[in-house]
């Protein structure tokens, strides 16, 4: 697939189903993230695979998160434990943190491009991805239950990964509309 195919196929996936995917193309992703381009050579990202035993701990504190003064729905809990446990990988992003505002600027920019090559390669293999950066994301007990010591790193998304529906087209920008010649 060449870069601009790549590009124009990748969508976020809202909803995954629960086949596997093999591991080579996981790594091969992960290699891809490490060739983005990043000032001073920092390469600030960091990338934990997440098994099913945690995505059940990080499930339980999204329901807390979700019904913390609610009675339970049984509809509805079984959509957010689907949302936790079919996807084929959870990897969680983080970015080490930098005492200094424009480096850790700069920094997060380079995560950004290597989460985008990391969702470029797995769409080179047929795999979709989302990267979610919701509540859930940045409690204390996410941080605990993950092991990130959120003095030092900080979890800037979850990326799902797998394979799953494709989402509706969104209509984007034209070229004319965001580029002139003078
Ligand atoms: C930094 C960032 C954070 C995002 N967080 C969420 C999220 O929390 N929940 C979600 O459903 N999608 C999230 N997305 C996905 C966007 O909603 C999605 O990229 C956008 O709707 C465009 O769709 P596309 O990725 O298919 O082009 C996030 C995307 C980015 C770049």
């Amino acid at each position: 697939m060449n870069v601009q195919d790549a590009i124009k196929n990748r969508r976020t996936i809202h909803s995954f189903n629960t086949k596997l995917v093999p591991e080579i193309i996981i790594e091969r992703a992960i290699e891809a993230a490490n060739y983005a381009p990043c000032h001073l050579h920092t390469f600030p990202w960091r990338f934990i695979s997440i098994k099913q035993e945690k995505r059940q701990l990080l499930a339980n504190e999204a329901l807390d998160l979700k019904f913390q003064n609610h009675s339970l729905d049984a509809i509805t809990k079984e959509k957010v434990l689907k949302k936790f446990l079919n996807p084929s990988h959870l990897i969680i992003a983080s970015q080490v943190l930098n005492a200094d505002a424009k480096r850790e600027l700069e920094d997060y920019a380079a995560c950004a491009c290597a989460i985008q090559n990391l969702s470029l390669s797995l769409v080179g293999d047929g795999v979709g991805s989302k990267w979610s950066t919701g509540k859930i994301t940045s409690t204390q007990q996410t941080y605990k239950i993950i092991g990130i010591d959120p003095n030092q790193e900080k979890i800037i998304g979850f990326i799902w990964i797998g394979y799953g529906e494709l989402p509706p087209k969104i209509k984007r920008p034209l070229v004319t509309s965001i580029f002139w010649e003078w």
